[in-house]
């Protein structure tokens, strides 16, 4: 997330972005639970083909207030590298 997320956000890298952004679609730890993680990824990478930098940031905060408390509970030994 910080390396390959946060930082080209900071440099408004959208290619890169993207292209992590379809990584993280497929990294959803619980498929069964978690079941807007694909859609929130999928909706980054394509504000980030866009360049819409205010859907993309919604979507950080969305995928955050849904499944980051919970991933960090219960797949805190899993970090996304993406
Ligand atoms: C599909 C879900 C999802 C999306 C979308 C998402 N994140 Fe995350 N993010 C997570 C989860 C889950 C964690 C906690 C696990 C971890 O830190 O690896 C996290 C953690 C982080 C962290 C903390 C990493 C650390 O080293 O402590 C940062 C920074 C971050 N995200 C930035 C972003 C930014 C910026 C965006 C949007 C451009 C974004 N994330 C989009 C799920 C998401």
């Amino acid at each position: 997330m910080r390396q390959n997320i946060a930082a080209p956000l900071a440099k408004r890298d959208f290619d890169s972005l993207a292209k992590s952004f379809e990584q993280v679609s497929r990294l959803n730890p619980e498929p069964k639970h978690f079941s807007h993680w694909e859609r929130l990824s999928k909706e980054g990478a394509a504000a980030a083909r866009q360049k819409e930098l205010a859907k993309l940031t919604s979507a950080c905060s969305r995928c955050h207030e849904l499944y980051r408390p919970k991933y960090i509970e219960r797949h805190r030994e899993r970090r996304i590298e993406n």
